[in-house]
């Protein structure tokens, strides 16, 4: 509750990976760092925001002055999104994993059980998290925004995704270097009426910039 443009709005933030396991010592994963969502969680705050941050398994620290919600799996991240509710603004920056073992096992899978070793595994499809916020009945926030890292055709891939997903903006990145886990980022923003291009800057720059763009919507909202 400290002074700023995003004073008395509150905001769901999602990041870094989630990790889906196979048993209980693997599991499926990506390289998601977290650093971009948790960057643009503290940008948030620093705006006065009142800032929930949903964090899969990540080495970063908790950043100062937002809960912090520690969660696992795709669904977990969903159920915690969802407590969290109602909230103003939801940014979903978490590289959610599409899928995730269908029957999970109880003991640590032996990987000579059968001559193909660990065999096939059966995947199911997770909850997509942004699609379904957006698509919220009487609790959606009134801005939602999606992130899509794409390696090529960024900014069409993007507006594609925003049809699809049902989000207010897209925040469209270029992965196809080092930017996973990387400290730069260089995004373009994608709204239903234009585009923004920035350059590539840090990832806390980044995360300035986009949190200076949040509050902007809020005010031009309020001087209509
Ligand atoms: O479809 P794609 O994974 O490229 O979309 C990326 C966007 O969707 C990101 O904002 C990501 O956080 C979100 N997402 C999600 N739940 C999923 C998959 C993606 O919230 N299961």
């Amino acid at each position: 509750p400290i002074d700023g443009p995003l004073a008395g709005k509150k905001a769901v933030v999602t990041a870094g990976p989630t990790r889906e396991a196979l048993d209980p010592v693997r599991y499926i994963s990506n390289h998601s760092s977290g650093k971009q969502g948790y960057a643009i969680a503290t940008a948030l705050s620093r705006l006065g925001a009142d800032v929930t941050l949903v964090s899969g398994p990540t080495s970063l620290p908790q950043p100062a002055g937002v809960n912090f919600v520690q969660v696992e799996t795709a669904v977990q991240m969903l159920d915690a999104v969802k407590s969290e509710l109602p909230s103003d603004i939801f940014i979903s920056v978490a590289a959610v994993a599409d899928w995730r073992p269908a029957e999970p096992s109880d003991v640590k899978i032996k990987a000579k059980t059968t001559k193909d070793g660990l065999g096939s595994i059966t995947l199911v499809e997770n909850p997509d998290i942004l699609k379904t916020i957006s698509h919220m009945k009487g609790k959606r926030p009134s801005l939602v925004v999606g992130f899509a890292a794409e390696t090529n055709d960024v900014e069409d891939h993007a507006q594609g995704k925003l049809e699809r997903k049902g989000c207010d903006w897209i925040v469209a990145n270029d992965v196809s270097g080092d930017v996973m886990g990387g400290s730069e980022n260089e995004i373009a923003i994608i709204k239903r009426d234009g585009i923004e291009r920035l350059p590539r800057m840090d990832k806390s720059a980044v995360a300035q910039n986009l949190a200076l763009r949040i509050a902007e919507n809020f005010s031009t909202i309020k001087a209509k």
